[in-house]
């Protein structure tokens, strides 16, 4: 026998998108369920993005989940970008009056799974074979299965927060949404590692060998790149490897101080550009990668994924507090304006630090010239400033 609940606004995927949201509507007197695929264990093991826009961080403290970030975390007023042997500061905050957060993705999901429980949220892991079922009807309702049996959850709103391989935008026909992507030939090797960070700041570095960032977690763990083609695997590249080919791509001052060791983490991930118009179908919204994917470069994915979750929470609040569905009907035209600048700031951060196989001597020459007028022009610093600390919601 079926098993059969009620809830306001049903929630696919239990990332940081989709516990945020729900943590959001609680507060606001909205009954909501997450439904996680995998364990707790499993979504806490990812090692993700690490660099948090302002606002995101505003969002979390709303969500009255930013306490232990704000002690934890790192505010950076600055980063460097590496070439031609030198290293540039960008002092984001002379150039924007903002800052960034430097707080683990990792961290950040524990707090909001903390923040759920502390309010009895209801999140359930390990739901299989989860469909969200008569989206264009004003009854939608979600599927699934765990150890009990199967269940269905009936809602008003579904949310989509299951990422890139969800099961929520493979939902929409394929004739009522439109994809647009971009593979990069490319992926990023990444370390994590318990050592001292050879910078205080990140820098990300163009180098004829490759692209190349130096990123931490704490003052005890980094967190290195360097791009390698995407042929390459894991088992190629030793933590001795990995270190002496990072070193190479880094400015001679930056590589004598860099202290080396054993990594705790190791993956290879692709480059990728991908977002679909609408992140809507019915009453089902796509929020976060399961309708918009950026290459890490401008450390702009989890920060997207948030600014979607602000739109549809003020939405959801005007809809159920007020009557006022205007947010919900403007939803998916207002986040994606602020996705494709996402996007657009992504691809030009991508095309500046990056060697991509097919470049010509004069593309090569226009990104050494990208990278000199950058460094001439207080206003394209200023421009690259305010996408880096985050556009505005
Ligand atoms: C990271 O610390 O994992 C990180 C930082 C900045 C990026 C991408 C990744 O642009």
């Amino acid at each position: 026998m079926t098993s059969a609940t009620r809830t306001q606004v049903g929630i696919i995927g239990g990332g940081p998108s989709g516990l945020l949201l729900s943590q959001l509507l609680q507060l606001r007197g909205i009954d909501t369920v997450v439904l996680e695929r995998r364990s707790r264990d499993y979504v806490l093991g990812r090692i993700r993005a690490g660099v948090l826009e302002h606002g995101f961080a505003e969002l979390m403290r709303e969500a009255q989940v930013g306490e232990r970030m704000d002690r934890e975390g790192q505010i950076h007023e600055g980063v460097y970008i590496a070439y031609d042997g030198r290293r540039e500061r960008i002092d984001l905050h002379a150039l924007t009056g903002k800052t960034v957060m430097v707080y683990g993705q990792t961290e950040l999901t524990r707090d909001l799974y903390e923040g759920r429980d502390r309010l009895g949220g209801k999140v359930i892991h390990e739901a299989e074979d989860v469909r969200p079922q008569d989206l264009n009807s004003s009854h939608p309702y979600i599927t699934y299965r765990d150890g009990s049996g199967p269940h269905r959850i009936d809602c008003d709103y579904v949310v989509g927060c299951d990422g890139f391989h969800g099961v929520s935008r493979q939902s929409i026909p394929k004739d009522k949404i439109q994809t647009f992507e971009k593979i990069f030939p490319f992926g990023w090797l990444g370390v994590l590692s318990r050592t001292p960070p050879v910078s205080s700041e990140l820098i990300y570095a163009n180098h004829e060998r490759g692209f190349a960032l130096c990123s931490l977690r704490s003052a005890t763990l980094s967190r290195y790149y360097i791009q390698v083609p995407l042929s390459d695997t894991v088992q190629e590249w030793s933590d001795e490897l990995f270190f002496e080919e990072l070193k190479r791509r880094l400015p001679e001052e930056v590589a004598s101080s860099m202290v080396t060791g054993v990594s705790i983490e190791k993956s290879i991930a692709p480059l990728r550009s991908f977002a679909v118009e609408p992140m809507r179908y019915g009453n089902l919204f796509l929020a976060g990668d399961a309708a918009h994917i950026v290459p890490p470069t401008g450390a702009k994915g989890l920060n997207t994924a948030a600014s979607d979750i602000y739109y549809l929470y003020h939405a959801l609040v005007d809809h159920y507090a007020r009557g006022n569905d205007r947010g919900l009907e403007s939803y998916s035209s207002r986040a994606l304006a602020r996705v494709w600048k996402g996007q657009r700031f992504s691809w030009w951060m991508t095309k500046l630090l990056h060697r991509f196989p097919d470049d010509s001597p004069y593309d090569r020459r226009l990104q050494q010239t990208e990278l000199a007028y950058l460094f001439s022009s207080e206003r394209a610093l200023a421009s690259l400033a305010e996408n880096y600390v985050g556009l505005p919601f």
